[in-house]
């Protein structure tokens, strides 16, 4: 079956967060499961720089009148077929992906995701006369005018196209001011309550909500809130009309980047047979970090971008509870000013026991969960997490807000779960700072537990969350979309 898999990041070429982790592993679980599937992406620097074999593919008029090229290429670090949008004025700038150097969004972001949704259309519609995709399979905002664009083009197609819509994350909608819609080249009644309009404004979130055929999130839980009001930021309501085309598909963990016995970013190896490497881990951080050297102290860890979502503001109100406990405290992420701001001033006070690094770093991140005791995701509310299925990988023990992700993947360390071997982690429910520092409390109860605590970590880093199960799902869903449109 041909795929195409459309998002703006994919690791390792371009990650701001678990979008890119996902669209890098998602294309080689299918593939190992007999898809074909290949990906479009925008052509940010590293992924222009990564191109083999290239073929360039008839050059598109895009609807505002510019014309663009897009060219097909091997990416020799995924190891796939590419469809890059070779757009240099569009994506090859200073700063991010989504944001100026100054962190402020580009001005044009409407016009530069709308050509990702635009291209896919394209190439569903055989702008490659080699390759088709019977599936276009769309992720989070960036690339939600691809079903929009599909459904008015399905009268120029000989076969339908299958088109797969992913949420990632709900509170990031691509929202614009009306005046773009005139750039979309899209039909007027697109512009309505059945359409992308959103309260005035234009929505490339509501586009791909409605006009897919199918919805995807990536939790069960997830999939359940978003159609709440208190969850539903503004689109519960569709999301309830659309409740029967919409699936909480869990992530997965791709192996061959997170496995502790085989990671080259880490000091030392382990795994749960061999659990000697992760002590020497700790070790090493700690002394790198200039944090105590004691092996007995539980080490917390924080992987993470510092944004409301995270509730990291509950960790900065515990620090004086985890230190007078005697833990330590590590901290790697970017992301609102106050936040950051926070974090460095408490390890400027704290050296020994805190140690806080602002910036995104893919190894030092490899390296807190091989060391830390417990990975923190305190999220308000998280799609799913990749960072608490880390921890468990790394024997890092999750401490999770009992939302989204973290709610189908973390069971509290209760007693009657230690004894069934469910247990893995440490979950709070309540979103106070009261109920994440009982449970704090009970992780460092847990820790002081030898045998409980080294019975927990392992079964924690048996756990299977390879993308098997996700990848099978997925293909279920495709198969069951290519059925119903003959
Ligand atoms: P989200 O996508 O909401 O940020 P996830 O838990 O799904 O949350 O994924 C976050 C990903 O980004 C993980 O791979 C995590 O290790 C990584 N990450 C987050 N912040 C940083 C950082 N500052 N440095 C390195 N990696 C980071
Ligand atoms: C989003 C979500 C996160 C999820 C990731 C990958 O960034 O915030 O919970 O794990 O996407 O699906």
């Amino acid at each position: 079956m041909k795929v195409l898999q459309v998002s703006a990041e994919i690791y390792p070429l371009l990650k701001t967060g678990g979008l890119a982790d996902v669209a890098g592993a998602l294309p080689a679980a299918l593939n190992a499961r007999g898809c074909d599937v290949r990906v479009l992406l925008p052509g940010f620097v590293t992924v222009l720089a990564d191109m083999q074999d290239v073929r360039t593919l008839p050059e598109l008029t895009v609807p505002w009148g510019e014309r663009v090229l897009v060219r097909c290429a091997w990416l020799a670090s995924l190891n796939l077929t590419a469809y890059v949008i070779d757009a240099p004025s569009m994506y090859c700038r200073n700063g991010g992906p989504y944001e100026d150097d100054q962190r402020q969004p580009y001005a044009d972001n409407g016009r530069r995701f709308a050509l990702l949704g635009f291209a896919a259309a394209q190439l569903a519609l055989g702008l490659d006369d080699q390759w088709q995709p019977q599936v276009v399979h769309s992720h989070d905002w960036h690339a939600a005018l691809a079903p929009a664009y599909m459904a008015y083009s399905r009268q120029r197609q000989a076969t339908r196209v299958a088109a797969v819509y992913t949420v990632h994350n709900l509170a990031y909608q691509g929202v614009f001011p009306p005046e773009l819609f005139h750039d979309l080249g899209l039909p007027g009644s697109a512009f309505s309550i059945d359409g992308l309009e959103f309260h005035g404004q234009v929505s490339f979130m509501k586009a791909g909500l409605f006009y897919a055929d199918h919805i995807t999130t990536v939790s069960p839980t997830y999939a359940a809130e978003i159609q709440t009001q208190a969850q539903g930021c503004g689109l519960d309501g569709l999301l309830r009309a659309r409740a029967g085309l919409l699936t909480g598909i869990l992530n997965g963990v791709d192996d061959s980047v997170w496995n502790p016995q085989l990671d080259p970013l880490i000091p030392f190896p382990f795994d749960a047979d061999r659990i000697a490497g992760k002590a020497q881990c700790k070790a090493a951080l700690q002394k790198e970090l200039g944090l105590s050297l004691q092996s007995d102290l539980p080490l917390f860890g924080v992987v993470s971008r510092l944004t409301e979502q995270k509730g990291l503001h509950l960790v900065l109100a515990a620090l004086p509870t985890l230190f007078s406990r005697g833990a330590q405290l590590v901290v790697l992420g970017n992301g609102e000013k106050w936040l950051e701001d926070a974090f460095r001033e408490a390890a400027s006070m704290h050296s020994r026991q805190l140690a806080v690094r602002i910036g995104y770093d893919e190894h030092f991140a490899h390296r807190i969960f091989s060391a830390s005791d417990v990975t923190l995701v305190p999220s308000r509310f998280e799609p799913c997490g990749l960072t608490q299925m880390y921890g468990l990988k790394y024997g890092s023990l999750p401490l999770v807000h009992s939302v989204g992700g973290l709610a189908d993947t973390v069971v509290e360390s209760a007693p009657e779960h230690v004894a069934d071997g469910l247990a893995n982690g440490f979950v709070f429910h309540e979103f106070s700072a009261d109920a994440f520092e009982r449970a704090l409390g009970r992780s460092l109860a847990l820790y002081a537990r030898n045998t409980d605590w080294n019975q927990v970590r392992e079964r924690a880093m048996r756990q299977k969350l390879g993308w098997d199960q996700a990848a099978s799902e997925y293909l279920a869903l495709y198969q069951r979309l290519l059925a119903e449109s003959v």
